[in-house]
């Protein structure tokens, strides 16, 4: 093989561990990250441009000679950047590692995906979609539905857009909100009412090339800022990888219940689908469901899972535009990992930025993946609610979070906040 230039899209520590992964590959010829962040800086050269400016990144694919594009989040996918791509005589032969806009839907539109789950038999919660044309029927629908009730936005809502609710006022409260005073804009102009499953989540990873699919090691992220499980939604407040449970017969009736009908159901239809396919799972007893589909890796979970995986990233995105993904045989490395997100005082509600960061040099044996930090006047500073991933390795997941947590202690700034807990079912 050749060697590509890439070109990663994002900010987060997400894509400073996609981009960690791919600077590994001697595939690799140059990096460039869009905007990213000083961790990213670190591998590679980053570019002034934001993530949704099509122009922009059509520009740099052209000047940089790019090979590869690779969006780190969902914006640019649900928007239509592989679409963008296909269509301009100039990028169509650049690789691009994620779905077409129809095949982004998946996450960008939950009434779209339940559609999907159901006309391929997919395990998930029940459900009925509303609007304001049916708006009082999804009152009467709500008054009688067993509690608690999970109401979704339709469409993108940044992470915010579930809504738990444990009565009945308010659920009512929460949909009228939604529906009639657009909370989350258009995002919510259709709501999905469903079911609430009870279980332990885990998000399990595909890639694919559209026919054939690898998959890659399974995460577990926590969500609420508050130890046990508790306060707000958050981006991620930590992951681990492997989730003990998803083995055996589990993995089984993922695979044949879940990734097997939803990569397959997307050829039926014809849906152009490259790259990851993000399974938001919920164990119910033994049983797999779909809580969400997501077009792209997780943050934090991918600086989980791309530490343990071993192939080449970029021999991977190589063969997935070739569709010989088949080719590919992917290897985990033995060892658990874990990482433990520092965020900032606040989050997620409101918080400071420009607080100086110390002592990140004196973190051994992990790895420092920036989320949300920024150079000022020669200083690392806070730049974000999520500020910095610390990844360790480790024989077990509590080893590994040993670690993490000695080196969390280490590195310094005001308002510093993380959980010290993640991990803890698996104690
Ligand atoms: P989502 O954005 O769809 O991943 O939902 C955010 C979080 O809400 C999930 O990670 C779950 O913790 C929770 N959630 C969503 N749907 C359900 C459901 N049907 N039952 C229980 N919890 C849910
Ligand atoms: N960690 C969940 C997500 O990336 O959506």
């Amino acid at each position: 093989m050749s060697s590509y230039n890439i070109l990663l899209l994002g900010s987060g520590g997400r894509e400073n561990a996609l981009a960690w992964k791919l600077r590994q590959s001697k595939l690799c010829k140059e990096l460039f990250i869009a905007p990213g962040n000083p961790g990213t800086a670190q591998l590679g050269s980053n570019l002034n441009i934001s993530i949704t400016d099509f122009e922009g990144i059509k520009e740099a694919c052209i000047e940089y000679k790019i090979d590869i594009l690779l969006p780190g989040g969902e914006d640019s996918l649900v928007a239509g950047i592989y679409d963008y791509f296909k269509k301009d005589a100039q990028l169509q032969h650049i690789i691009v590692a994620g779905p077409s806009k129809d095949g982004a839907q998946l996450e960008g539109s939950k009434a779209f995906s339940k559609k999907f789950m159901q006309r391929h038999n997919i395990p998930t919660a029940a459900y009925r979609e509303f609007t304001d044309a049916n708006f009082d029927e999804g009152i009467t629908y709500l008054q009688q539905h067993k509690l608690p009730i999970v109401l979704k936005a339709d469409g993108l809502a940044a992470g915010k857009g579930v809504v738990i609710t444990q009565s009945h006022d308010e659920a009512v409260q929460a949909f009228t909100t939604m529906i009639k005073e657009a909370q989350f804009g258009d995002a919510s102009k259709k709501v999905v009412v469903e079911e609430f499953l009870t279980g332990i989540e885990l998000s399990v990873f595909a890639f694919t090339d559209g026919k054939n699919y690898v998959l890659l090691p399974e995460a577990k992220d926590y969500k609420r800022i508050g130890e046990g499980d508790t306060g707000l939604n958050t981006g991620g407040m930590g992951a681990i990888s492997p989730v003990p449970f998803a083995q055996g017969d589990f993995m089984q009736k993922v695979v044949e219940r879940i990734v097997n009908p939803t990569i397959n159901g997307l050829a039926a239809e014809q849906i152009i689908y490259h790259g990851f396919v993000f399974f938001g799972l919920i164990n119910v007893e033994g049983n797999p469901y779909v809580i969400e589909y997501n077009c792209r890796m997780g943050d934090p979970e991918t600086e989980v899972v791309m530490p343990r995986l071993q192939n080449d990233l970029v021999e991977m995105i190589v063969k997935m535009g070739e569709g010989k993904l088949n080719e590919i045989t992917v290897l985990h490395d033995s060892r658990a990992a874990c990482t433990v997100m520092l965020v900032s005082e606040g989050y997620p509600a409101t918080y400071p930025k420009g607080k100086v960061m110390k002592g990140l040099e004196n973190a051994h044996n992990s790895l420092l993946f920036h989320a949300g930090t920024a150079h000022k006047d020669g200083e690392l500073v806070t730049n974000g609610g999520r500020v910095l991933a610390i990844t360790s390795y480790g024989a077990t997941i509590q080893d590994a979070l040993a670690v993490s947590y000695q080196n969390a202690a280490l590195i310094t700034y005001d308002g510093k906040y993380y959980r010290r807990d993640i991990g803890y079912e698996f104690q």
